[in-house]
């Protein structure tokens, strides 16, 4: 059985066939799945059963595992996964639907906005491992958008007025959007800002792409509101959609996307039924930009 990937969107989404990923694979096999996410960014990978341990087992194939700290609401004694594992279900240590009004729910409601993972940590997420273990029938495809491809369909002027720009990224603004705004001291302090290029270039291939997220609140050294009219300006470009593919889930459908050159959201869908996503991280290797001290 050998590793072939074929077009699902030309350039940009692959899917895979010829691999079993609940077994340990070669190195040859992770070099074949790692330059085809340099040539795609989101590549599909159906029928993989894989437990928590085998998921984190494969994710580590790409570098280490991101630690979900920092990005979410959920209290240690909440939690249904372990610490590695981010829980994108709607599930709570019940197994059970979270309720209509629960904070945690609410805030992961965030997922339906366009953003790329970890954009709101100083050094952002390198890839994203998402298993459908529980699916549901309507609703709830995630769509992708490709920041390589809408980078490059920017006009010149604008792709030199954009070349060093530097923005702040933070879930307090990604939440804020949505209306909520009742975070606790300790919450606004894990949450605080941090600077991201708007410009950023993929290490390995070179490719430049829009380095755009819900997360992204303003620029720096621009008035507030001319920073957010432009940044939701950029966005509508980004997610026309001849740059974007949505996925339909299949139980057990793993989706792997490279948050250095896409955007992703999650859609709509009946909350009354489970839908069960967990997802692994795969730490990214460096800043953006320089930080500033706290
Ligand atoms: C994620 C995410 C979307 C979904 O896992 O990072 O945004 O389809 N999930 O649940
Ligand atoms: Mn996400």
């Amino acid at each position: 059985m050998s590793i072939k990937i074929t077009d699902l969107t030309p350039g940009f989404v692959g899917e895979v066939s010829g691999v079993d990923i609940t077994q340990p694979l070669n190195t040859e096999q992770v070099a074949a799945l790692e330059a085809g996410m340099d040539r795609y960014a989101v590549l599909v990978y159906h029928d993989q059963r894989v437990s928590d341990d085998q998921q984190k087992a494969f994710s580590i194939s790409f570098g280490p595992l991101e630690h979900t700290a920092g990005g979410n609401l959920t209290k240690v004694a909440e939690r249904r996964l372990d610490a590695y594992m981010a829980d994108v279900s709607n599930l709570g240590v019940d197994q059970k639907p979270l309720a209509r009004d629960d904070r945690r729910r609410l805030f992961n409601l965030g997922n339906q906005l366009w953003h790329s993972d970890s954009s709101f940590r100083a050094v952002p997420a390198k890839y994203s491992l998402l298993s459908g273990r529980i699916v549901v029938d309507a609703g709830g495809n995630t769509e992708f958008a490709d920041m390589r491809a809408a980078y490059d369909a920017l006009d010149a002027k604008t792709k030199a007025d954009i070349e060093n720009l530097v923005c702040e990224h933070s879930l307090i603004y990604s939440r804020g959007t949505l209306g909520f705004t009742e975070l606790s001291d300790e919450e606004k302090q894990m949450f605080k800002p941090v600077r991201q290029r708007l410009v950023r270039v993929h290490p390995v291939t070179g490719r430049k792409s829009l380095y755009l997220s819900s997360h992204a609140g303003t620029i720096i050294g621009w008035p507030m509101p001319e920073a957010r009219a432009f940044l939701r300006d950029l966005n509508e470009h980004a997610v026309q959609p001849r740059f974007t593919y949505s996925h339909k889930w299949t139980e057990y459908d793993l989706v792997v996307w490279d948050n250095r050159s896409t955007m992703h959201r999650v859609r709509r869908f009946d909350e009354t039924m489970v839908r069960d996503m967990r997802r692994t991280t795969v730490a990214g290797e460096s800043v953006t930009v320089e930080q500033m001290a706290a």
